[in-house]
């Protein structure tokens, strides 16, 4: 499903607004502070990379082909390197990472794929390693909630896949993730995740991850999928 959200110009006017109202001191804080080698899933175009710190050694993802192409140049001009790939197949050996970074990319994974994205990320950090999270969510406040809900499936739509109403904070819990810090911003519109592997993934889990996914998701394909 593609939408406005695939179209790299497109993309960084819509959210480069956003980065200047506010969303670029949430990604400086998310990241700033970070060292070691770090994987970032879901790039873009690149828009979170100008605010890693000197400490971090850097590797992207990006599966869609016209992003990739706008975050290369941003991530080669500080010694960065990106692969085009998914968070649910990623291309490295495990124990690769000490960090994985998510900005604004659980929205946008497909429900059938967020177990599989899970189990990757677990896989490629090291022991003691953590998902690092900035992540746009249902805010647990219904009269909040209640217009999000409503605009989520035109949302759906045109933005190419990207669900606004997700709990990612629920998520995580049900697939076994220990959520460490999670601090809610702008009314819970935002939160700031830090979380790590609390225990292995089990069938029960995945049918949970879908369940709550899913709750929210008006695409019926995914729907089917998930309860496949
Ligand atoms: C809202 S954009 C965020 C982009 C960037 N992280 C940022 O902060 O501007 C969501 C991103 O998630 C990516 N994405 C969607 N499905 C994905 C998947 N299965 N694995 C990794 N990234 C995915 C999209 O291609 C898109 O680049």
């Amino acid at each position: 499903m593609r939408g406005v959200l695939q179209v790299a110009t497109a993309y960084d006017a819509f959210v480069g607004a956003f980065d200047l109202a506010g969303l670029g001191a949430l990604r400086r804080r998310l990241v700033g502070g970070l060292g070691g080698d770090i994987l970032e899933i879901g790039v873009g175009t690149g828009l979170n990379l100008r605010h890693y710190g000197p400490q971090a050694r850097v590797a992207g993802i990006e599966p869609e082909a016209a992003l990739l192409r706008a975050a290369l140049p941003r991530a080669r001009a500080r010694g960065y390197t990106l692969a085009r790939a998914a968070a649910q197949a990623l291309p490295f050996p495990d124990g690769s990472f000490d960090v994985v970074v998510s900005a604004i990319v659980f929205c946008s994974i497909p429900t059938p794929l967020l177990r599989a994205a899970l189990d990757e990320i677990r896989r490629v950090l090291r022991p003691g390693g953590r998902l690092i999270q900035l992540e746009h969510t249902r805010t647990g406040h219904p009269l909040l909630d209640l217009p999000i809900d409503a605009f989520a499936p035109f949302w759906l739509r045109l933005s190419g896949g990207c669900h606004i109403n997700r709990d990612t904070p629920a998520l995580l819990a049900a697939a076994g993730w220990r959520v460490e810090r999670h601090e809610r911003r702008a009314f819970g519109l935002y939160r700031l995740l830090a979380s790590s592997p609390e225990r292995p993934p089990t069938v029960e889990v995945a049918r949970r991850i879908h369940a709550l996914a899913d709750e929210h998701a008006p695409l019926a394909e995914e729907r089917v999928a998930a309860i496949t």
